[in-house]
């Protein structure tokens, strides 16, 4: 397979368009609506300055990282995204070797194309997440629970904004249906999702989540259960009373409330109310190492990618989603380099400017 010569993460999604059928470029590359909060997750780091910090006698930065006890070449992370076979016929067993190779941390999805078991040996040991999209069906969410822990995942990751779909036009004039199953929907009783249009798989999940039902799955689950989707400090404050292990900013990558914030601008508050009781996740419209060091230094404790890392698998497997970490992670250490910022901590510390241009 083509090792990928990339300039940027942004421009990776014009040379992915060429290779991923339409229906599933759309499902991957598309937002909800018009797709406004989709583009504001971009302008918003815009919103933030580093300073340089041109005398502080620095080179070759460190990146690496300890989060929930596991130890990380990088901060970067994979964003768990679904049915990746839409990418590359090796689907998420591939992403997982690309991440572990870049000695960064892999979140699958409920709605992957492989299976747990074989996307944990996809990573060949390196820390895994498993995220869960609660079922209408307890059994079910339990057997995958059970799944996860067995595949040695390190922790759960509950998504709680997808309650229902956005509303996502590309998939409505694309008549998107997904091509391929999703391994872990196939012992299910509603089906392995192949054939199914977007609307159908979200009809199986749950499409209410308080903080009782967050409670439900950490009570069951063994490992630290992080909630994802958390926009505001009130629902930071629901989650962490629920006895979460962590607090994941992000929208979705502007794919469910279109007209909300970009994630960016409301990482700030909710890190403010999480205050270090737990770890900060954060996600939706990272391509460059700033936007990684900005988030860092407003409270992230692990950033992560999902379209670029998909297009990275498009265009050149597992080495395709290395190269695309490598990049992103030596555009990190050119940004702390001139920041000043010689490890990760040094980026929890520096203060940013705050105008807007
Ligand atoms: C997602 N996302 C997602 N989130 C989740 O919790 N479970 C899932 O199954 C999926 N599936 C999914 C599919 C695709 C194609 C995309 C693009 C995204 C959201 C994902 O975890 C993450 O929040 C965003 O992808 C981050 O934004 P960027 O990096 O794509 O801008």
């Amino acid at each position: 397979e083509k090792i990928l010569n990339i300039l940027n993460l942004t421009e990776l999604e014009a040379e992915a368009k060429k290779i991923i059928p339409t229906g599933g470029f759309g499902y991957i590359s598309s937002g909800s609506e018009d797709e406004w909060t989709l583009k504001a997750n971009r302008t918003a780091f815009t919103h933030r300055q580093i300073v340089p910090k041109s005398l502080s006698d620095m080179e070759d930065p460190q990146t690496n990282t300890n989060v929930f006890g596991l130890d990380l070449k990088t901060p970067i992370f994979m964003a768990p995204t679904a049915a990746q076979g839409l990418a590359h016929a090796k689907g998420e067993v591939d992403t997982a070797k690309g991440v572990a190779k870049a000695g960064g941390l892999m979140a699958q999805s409920t709605y992957s194309s492989t299976s747990i078991a074989d996307t944990a040996a996809g990573g060949e040991g390196a820390p895994q997440f498993f995220q869960l999209y609660m079922s209408k069906d307890w059994d079910f969410n339990k057997s995958l629970l059970d799944e996860a822990k067995q595949a040695g995942m390190k922790a759960i990751i509950l998504t709680v904004d997808a309650t229902v779909g956005g509303y996502r036009e590309a998939d409505i004039i694309n008549q998107f249906q997904f091509p391929i199953p999703m391994a872990n929907l196939i012992k299910f009783s509603e089906g392995d999702g192949e054939g199914k249009g977007i609307s159908e798989i979200y009809a199986a999940a749950a499409q209410k989540i308080g903080p009782a039902d967050v409670k439900r799955i950490i009570d069951y689950s063994d490992l630290p259960v992080i909630v994802k989707g958390i926009e505001s400090p009130e629902d930071a404050a629901y989650a962490i009373g629920a006895g979460a292990a962590g607090v994941y900013v992000s929208n979705h990558g502007g794919r469910q409330l279109n007209g909300g914030p970009a994630s960016f601008d409301v990482l700030e508050s909710v890190a403010k109310a999480v205050n270090g009781q737990v770890p900060v996740l954060f996600d939706s419209g990272v391509r460059r190492g700033s936007d990684v060091f900005k988030a860092i230094a407003l409270g992230a404790d692990l950033v992560g990618i999902g379209r670029p890392a998909i297009y990275g698998l498009a265009l050149g497997g597992a080495d395709g989603v290395f190269s695309v970490f490598e990049h992103l992670n030596n555009e990190l250490k050119i940004i702390m380099q001139l920041a000043g910022t010689k490890t990760v901590d040094d980026i929890k510390k520096t203060e940013l400017l705050n105008i807007h241009y």
